[in-house]
């Protein structure tokens, strides 16, 4: 009887974020960023994708914060993965940081030229097993070439939640949208997704 029951409860279980022990240092962001990129700035080379710091210049300051260093950096990688998943091909992955208007956060923004996700579904992506690859208005994205189990931006939003910070996304149309509404999804879009983190 138990045993029926097992696969049900099983599945629901894999679908939480485990809780991380947080051991957390002041060092600079601007490093840790940096080693992000050097991990992914040849991965989507066979589609034409390139990972770089804005306008190529890596910021010429450090940046310190207090954070633990292997989340942080696994929570950056995730989404410089999904940018080079999610690009079209022959585009650049641009990542960049700067202080909030309010001074009080680190704003790690990266940004891709490529799927679109539409308004309704920009909080969504954050919940655990969440992928709009699977939905039929996406097919024509070859969702084969772009595996995964839609847990990378829960993960990244509790890691940066940890850290007292906020993760969120936008996207919006790449160019002037054309009167084609069948070729929504077809058409290039840019997506930022914003990791604000605190100075301290
Ligand atoms: N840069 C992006 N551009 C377009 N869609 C994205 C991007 N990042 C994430 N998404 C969407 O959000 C979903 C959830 O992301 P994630 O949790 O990392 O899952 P996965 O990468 O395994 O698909 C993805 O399946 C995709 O539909
Ligand atoms: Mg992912």
């Amino acid at each position: 009887m138990g045993v029926a029951k097992f696969p049900k409860r099983f599945a629901k279980e894999e679908k939480k974020v485990p809780e991380f022990e947080f051991q957390m240092v002041r060092e600079d962001l601007v490093q840790l960023i940096d080693k992000s990129i050097t991990r992914y700035v040849n991965v989507g080379t066979h589609r034409g994708i390139k990972v770089r710091w804005r306008w190529e210049t890596k910021p010429n300051r450090q940046m310190y914060s207090l954070f633990d260093e292997v989340p942080l950096a696994m929570a950056i990688d995730e989404v410089l993965s999904n940018a080079v998943k999610y690009s079209f091909e022959n585009f650049a992955v641009d990542v960049s940081i700067g202080s909030t208007s309010d001074d009080r956060f680190w704003n790690i923004s990266i940004r891709d030229h490529g799927i679109r996700i539409p308004d309704d579904k920009l909080k969504e992506v954050f919940e655990p097993g969440r992928r709009l690859m699977l939905e039929p208005s996406y097919h024509g994205h070859y969702k084969a070439e772009r595996p995964g189990y839609g847990m990378g931006l829960a993960y990244v939003k509790a890691i940066v939640e940890k850290h007292g910070g906020q993760v969120s996304i936008t996207c919006k149309p790449s160019f002037k949208a054309r009167e084609y509404p069948s070729l929504e999804y077809e058409q290039r879009h840019t997506v930022v997704v914003n990791i604000h983190i605190p100075k301290n």
